[in-house]
């Protein structure tokens, strides 16, 4: 049996094709647009991932026996809305996770409702990416084509809506849109009323390895695809891959460096940050998770290197950075390229360097965005920290995860050490460990995670550079509440 998983990331769709012994047969990938209509906005156009997913698909099966194909599973970027009519038309490019468009409607929500009531009704509060205040600024500055609405969805579930007709999402995604009751795992009510909205209009509601569907005939034949291919739900990216790294015991740790950076930390049982600084989602699993999230990780060195130094030769940059500059570095960068989620909530958040001289160099700065996102990270850290959990290691994966210098900046600032999983695709792998489940070939996700992810290699931090670098860290806190207001001011 042979097994798809699809990663419907934010700059490109990853896919995998996986034998029924967890190897990674081929791995294909298409890039897609992303747009910035206003500062500060993103989008993308659902058929752009559609289209790319379709062409991947012919390139990944190109030459195999596509019927022992069996399951297929989704891990997408999670928030973004995608609002459909009656006749199943796109309404508008979807809004994605982060954009940065609704302070207005993150205010009226966290103060006017109410943090404590989103928080009762929910596990958590408003912020700019989730899906809440997006309709409610759609319902406002688009009133026509929100009365057109007929079925919103999450981004990787309008690509599961076109492989099998099926209205669904999963848990841990759906726990990202501010509609969820995350403990009880139901639509809220009173939430669903908030933002002008009906339940019809909403998915049905799914478990990430329970099966929605099975290919329709039309897409079966134009994927060169049995009928009999089985779909399951699903998950959001990180809870993907969270799977896909094997962090679904309680306690367990993932930290993904792609577009966004993300903490996720796997919780048998349902639990809430008190002050909501951590979101409370479902985990794939069947479980739930705390997780932070920084808008800006890998994106911001990819946005230096090649927006700024013109070169997509990320290796090259690094070399030049020497390893006694490590934790000595006194250029020191705030990431907040996108504005800003976990923790400080602030949509007019800007990276910022702080420390420049006339001796400074280019591999100071490339080794100070390395540094800055690492510092960044570590601020969720610290709130789980102050939950009481403690983290001593943790899985990594991400794009970030590939520069062995990052790497070791993470393992140092962080204070844990980093087990890199064999498999380096955590949502596309996490997709199909998912399928798997669906399929019968686990019994439940634990069991497909002991039996399929092996760890490649461990990252020690070490005392000296954990020293120089907590001392940075210390400095690193300061710049933002320093400059904070002139952010407003420079808008
Ligand atoms: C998580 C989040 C991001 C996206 C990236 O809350 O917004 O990690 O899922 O794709």
């Amino acid at each position: 049996m042979l097994f798809i998983g699809i990663d419907l990331g934010t700059s490109a769709v990853k896919l995998l094709l996986v034998g029924e012994d967890g190897s990674v047969l081929r791995t294909v990938s298409r890039e897609y647009p992303l747009s910035f209509p206003h500062p500060g906005w993103s989008e993308q156009e659902p058929s752009d991932w559609w289209d790319a997913c379709v062409s991947g698909l012919g390139e990944l099966l190109d030459g195999i026996d596509t019927g022992s194909v069996a399951g297929i599973g989704l891990g997408g970027q999670m928030h973004g809305l995608v609002a459909l009519d009656e006749n199943d038309r796109v309404l508008r490019p979807a809004i994605l996770w982060n954009d940065g468009r609704t302070a207005e409607q993150v205010e009226y929500l966290n103060t006017v409702v109410g943090k404590d009531v989103l928080s009762a009704r929910t596990a958590n509060i408003a912020f700019a990416g989730f899906t809440a205040p997006k309709l409610l600024w759609m319902r406002k500055e688009e009133p026509e084509r929100f009365a057109r609405i007929d079925k919103i969805m999450l981004p990787k579930d309008y690509i599961q809506y076109r492989l099998t007709g099926v209205h669904a999402c999963d848990y841990s995604d759906a726990s990202g849109m501010l509609l969820l009751d995350v403990q009880h795992k139901r639509w809220s009510a009173e939430m669903l009323d908030v933002c002008g909205l009906r339940e019809e209009q909403m998915p049905r509601l799914y478990e990430s390895y329970e099966v929605t569907g099975t290919l329709l005939p039309e897409i079966a034949a134009l994927l060169g695809l049995p009928e009999s291919v089985k779909v399951v739900a699903g998950a959001g990216d990180n809870a993907a891959a969270a799977v896909g790294t094997g962090t679904v015991s309680d306690g367990d740790c993932n930290l993904s460096v792609g577009t966004s950076g993300t903490l996720f930390i796997a919780s048998d049982a349902f639990r809430v940050d008190p002050h909501n600084a951590l979101h409370a989602f479902a985990h794939a699993s069947g479980g739930y998770h705390l997780m932070g999230c920084m808008l800006s990780a890998a994106s911001c060195n990819k946005w230096f290197c090649e927006q700024i130094l013109h070169t997509a030769d990320f290796a090259a940059e690094q070399a030049a950075i020497k390893e006694e500059n490590l934790g000595k570095n006194r250029v020191l960068f705030l990431p907040y390229l996108m504005g800003e989620r976990s923790p400080v909530n602030d949509v007019d958040a800007r990276g910022t360097f702080v420390g420049l001289s006339m001796d400074t160099s280019r591999a100071d700065m490339v080794q100070s965005v390395l540094e800055g996102v690492a510092f960044a990270l570590r601020d969720s850290l610290e709130v789980a920290r102050s939950l009481g959990l403690t983290i001593e290691r943790s899985k990594l994966c991400g794009g970030g995860a590939k520069s062995p210098l990052w790497r070791r900046i993470l393992a140092n600032v962080l204070g844990v050490r980093l087990d890199v999983p064999q498999t380096e695709e955590g949502p596309g792998y996490g997709g199909a460990m998912l399928a798997m489940v669906g399929c019968g070939l686990f019994p439940d996700v634990p069991a497909a995670a002991r039996a399929l992810v092996r760890v490649r290699e461990t990252i020690e931090p070490d005392a000296a550079l954990r020293a120089l670098y907590d001392a940075r860290y210390r400095q690193f806190k300061e710049i933002y509440p320093a400059v904070r207001d002139l952010y407003k001011k420079i808008k």
